[in-house]
């Protein structure tokens, strides 16, 4: 598994914010996607996490082009994807599909479940004829575990697992190499959300899929992920395989992230570190300076912290790291401390940004 598939190079996503009734005026830009560098190898499954907001479905588009990136390249297999247009672009579209995570509304309810399937492969040369598409169609519900009687069915007449199986053969059906499944499972049972979380692993081991699979739930990716990063907002803040994701985290945000996760055992739970984060997500529109988690982050140090942006820089090997103290924070040679939340707004006439102060009680290490 050494072979790229995709390389994602300091993508970029700025939506303009708009003002006025006669006029358009851009008054700013929402940087949703602000620079991420990531390569996904063939066969594995890349996981992409953060909260609500953070830029991840942005992201996921923006490597397909559903999204036109604002700056930055997608290498697909060697072919500059960002430079594509008409054909050739239509033809790369094949190759990467997209899982939604809300099957009922990504299936149009007046078409049978023959005719979503059916529709990508006429739209790419696939529908060979009667005998060979039907053979096709059964082949694809076999895989992924509905009966053949479900081509002449409707979505509202299968449950939400049943449905997210109908989205996931319907990405199947013009033989993707790249599947980006964005939240596939959040909207699921968590008794159906594992089923399909194996069902897309079984996929990966008969097809050879590559997946990056997008989730707010760090349980969700820790079971299906090969490497995981960590995104807040508009960038990657930590990458790593996702063994050590768990067992070293070393960005502030991701510790905060992991310590929110319960332990089963209560010895282990009493324990454990607590981070709770200070304020909400700053907004995207008007992003902090320096490091973006600063105003939030309990190791924030007096210098760099607020003025320089760090970089995604190796720490170890195939572990990046988008914090200036990293090294520092692993040794324990600077500790947490409490956060008085600082929130960045832009006001509601798109005018100059406001800043207000919010304390917050931080709880660290019992
Ligand atoms: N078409 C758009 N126009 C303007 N802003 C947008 C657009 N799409 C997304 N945004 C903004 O970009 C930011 C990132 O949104 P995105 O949907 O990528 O986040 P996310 O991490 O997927 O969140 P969630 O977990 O809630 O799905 C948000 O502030 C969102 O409001
Ligand atoms: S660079 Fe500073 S503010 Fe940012 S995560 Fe590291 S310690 Fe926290
Ligand atoms: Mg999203």
């Amino acid at each position: 598994m050494t072979e790229p598939l995709v390389t994602v190079e300091g993508i970029q996503v700025h939506f303009p914010i708009k003002r006025g009734l006669v006029f358009d005026r851009t008054v700013g830009y929402v940087y949703a996607v602000d620079g991420v560098d990531l390569t996904i190898q063939r066969g594995e499954t890349y996981g992409l996490v953060g909260e609500s907001g953070c830029g991840k479905t942005t992201l996921g588009r923006g490597i397909l082009r559903l999204v036109e990136p604002t700056g930055g390249r997608v290498v697909f297999e060697g072919t500059d994807v960002s430079t594509l247009k008409g054909e050739a672009l239509r033809k790369m579209r094949r190759r990467m599909q997209m899982v939604f995570q809300d099957p009922l509304s990504s299936l149009d309810p007046r078409q049978s479940v023959e005719s979503i399937l059916v529709e990508g492969m006429r739209a790419h040369g696939l529908d060979k004829g009667k005998e060979a598409t039907g053979n096709r169609l059964r082949e694809l519900l076999s895989a992924v575990g509905l009966p053949v009687t479900s081509l002449r069915k409707y979505p509202h007449e299968f449950s939400g697992g049943q449905r997210q199986r109908i989205g996931i053969a319907r990405a199947l059906a013009v033989e993707p190499d790249l599947i980006v499944a964005d939240e596939p499972v959040s909207a699921l049972d968590v008794s159906v959300q594992a089923q399909v979380l194996n069902l897309l692993e079984e996929l990966q081991d008969t097809l050879g899929l590559t997946y990056l699979v997008i989730a707010h739930d760090l349980a969700v990716v820790r079971h299906i992920s090969d490497r995981i990063g960590v995104m807040y907002l508009g960038s990657l803040v930590e990458e790593t395989d996702s063994e050590t994701l768990y067992s070293d985290p070393l960005h502030p945000y991701t510790r905060a992230l992991l310590s929110a996760i319960p332990v089963p055992d209560p010895v282990v739970e009493d324990r454990r570190e607590q981070i709770l984060l200070a304020g909400d997500l700053p907004s995207p529109a008007a992003p902090p300076t320096g490091c973006r988690f600063h105003t939030r982050c309990p190791w924030r140090q007096e210098t760099r912290c607020d003025t320089e942006r760090p970089e995604l820089r190796q720490i170890g090997a195939g572990h990046r790291v988008a914090c200036h103290y990293a090294e520092d924070i692993r040794s324990g040679a600077i500790t947490p401390h409490e956060v008085t939340a600082e929130l960045v707004e832009v006001d509601s006439g798109g005018g100059p940004a406001v800043t207000h102060a919010a304390s917050v009680a931080e709880m660290l290490e019992p």
